[in-house]
């Protein structure tokens, strides 16, 4: 038997990176916000890394203090992943699309026209949206929980079933007879929910993966459930081997109720690496980054320790009183590596260099930390892979591309090449067309 291997993901967002000061970081354009080519250019490396995929977080509105940080998303994730599909072949194309202020249809017709264009490698993440800045932004105030579930869950079958309405044989195209279609193949779904509705059929053909493949992020019980029944792949948020562990497990199970292969739902931890050529140099390409936000965060950091520290401290280790006084914070599964850290006896700049109150974990010094903490996770069967998150995307994708992919393929645990073309390929994930037949309880 060939050894498991891990399946990577990347992260996109505004352009810059996902440190919120990285558009002001050294040879940074200031305006790659904008840039749609700046973006072609970091999917184009994570495909030179053989990343499975390409993973875009989406929110329709405005998050940022744009007073002195970019926002966070792409100006738009379907736009931005059309320009990147004409312009890479293999990588997989997963973008953010919420449930709660989509029609189905529309969902149905965008990712599956992304799918054809790039050959089969659309994705998508179907969240239900739960800020209330994004329900105004449709005129609308944020509905119950239960109700976005259950709009979710008919959002998601009905694109499913329009999917499914061109049948994968419909289409003739013969030019001597002059059929093109065949129009019995192409049926309406008449499906009505409680909250969304579609005649259908969406005059889409097939993909060379059929359809596209749903994600999921997030979300609780409710999330856990929703995943368990349409996901193949799940972004976790996760701080400890232990608790990735459960998560994972969590979602098999809820894929094994919903009368799916555990295996069919691959989960993936986060990761944020701060890559240097020394643990020193890691530290100071973070605290560069965080000059501006550093003094606003010590606060925080004091709460995660239950110690009251303020700003004056910031470039001084924790006292030995303070040490002895400090304990991790229930509230913040972050706070025992907080703590762990500090008791280096490294300076609150520096603690915050390591990342502690970043949202993903951070392996921090030469590249092969970087590994040795993939390796880890990934050999105590805390995730299927990564979603690689990049500090700043102009130098960062191509470190982790030159400097940890060589690493994990000589360890034997990450391919040298894509087997397969589609998405659905390298997630190793199974063929689907329209609705999954295992699924008991249809809209309909
Ligand atoms: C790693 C991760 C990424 C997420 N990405 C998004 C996103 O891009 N857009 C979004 O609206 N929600 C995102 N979410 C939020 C969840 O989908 C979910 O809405 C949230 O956890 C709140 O749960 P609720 O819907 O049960 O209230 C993400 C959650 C996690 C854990």
């Amino acid at each position: 038997m060939t050894k498991r291997q891990m399946i990577l993901g990347m992260h996109l967002g505004n352009g810059y990176g996902s440190q919120t000061s990285a558009w002001r970081a050294p040879n940074v354009d200031p305006a790659n916000y904008a840039s749609f080519d700046a973006q072609v250019r970091y999917a184009q490396a994570a495909e030179r890394g053989k990343f499975a995929f390409l993973f875009l977080p989406d929110f329709p509105g405005l998050e940022a203090d744009v007073d002195h940080e970019a926002p966070s998303m792409t100006l738009e994730p379907m736009m931005t992943l059309a320009a990147i599909a004409r312009a890479t072949e293999r990588i997989g194309l997963v973008a953010t699309g919420s449930t709660s202020f989509n029609e189905p249809f529309n969902i149905a017709r965008q990712f599956k026209a992304l799918d054809v264009m790039s050959h089969g490698r659309a994705g998508w993440n179907a969240v239900t949206s739960s800020d209330p800045a994004a329900a105004a932004n449709f005129g609308q105030t944020l509905a119950s929980r239960p109700h976005r579930y259950q709009r979710a869950h008919e959002t998601i079958q009905i694109a499913q079933a329009l999917w499914g309405s061109w049948q994968q044989d419909a289409w003739i195209k013969d030019q001597k007879s002059g059929h093109f279609a065949d129009p019995g193949k192409i049926q309406p779904i008449n499906m009505q929910g409680e909250h969304v509705a579609s005649r259908g059929p969406l005059p889409i053909p097939p993909s060379e993966q059929g359809q596209p493949v749903i994600f999921s992020a997030g979300g609780g019980g409710n999330g856990l459930e929703l995943a368990g029944r349409y996901a193949n792949g799940v972004i976790g948020a996760t701080f400890t081997i232990d608790d990735a562990r459960k998560q994972r497990q969590a979602y098999r199970d809820a894929a094994r109720r919903a009368g799916r292969n555990p295996d069919e739902i691959k989960f993936f931890a986060g990761v944020m690496p701060a890559i240097g050529k020394s643990k020193r140099a890691a530290l100071d390409r973070r605290v560069q980054l965080g000059e501006l936000t550093a003094a606003s965060r010590v606060a925080y950091l004091g709460s995660m320790l239950n110690l009251h520290l303020d700003a004056h401290q910031l470039d001084d280790p924790l006292t030995a009183q303070q040490l002895v006084a400090a304990s991790p914070s229930p509230f913040d599964p972050r706070s025992p590596r907080a703590l762990e850290v500090a008791r280096e006896g490294w300076t609150i700049r520096d603690i915050l260099a390591h990342g502690v109150i970043d949202y993903h974990p951070t392996p921090v010094g030469e590249a092969s930390v970087t590994a040795d903490h993939m390796q880890e996770w990934f050999e105590a069967s805390a995730c299927d892979g990564f979603w690689v998150s990049i500090d700043v995307n102009e130098d960062g994708v191509d470190t982790f591309v030159d400097e940890v992919v060589p690493l994990l393929q000589d360890r034997g645990i990450y391919h040298h090449d894509y087997d397969g073309t589609t998405l659905r390929d390298h997630l190793d994930a199974p063929a689907q067309y329209g609705l999954d037949p295992r699924l008991t309880d249809p809209t309909t």
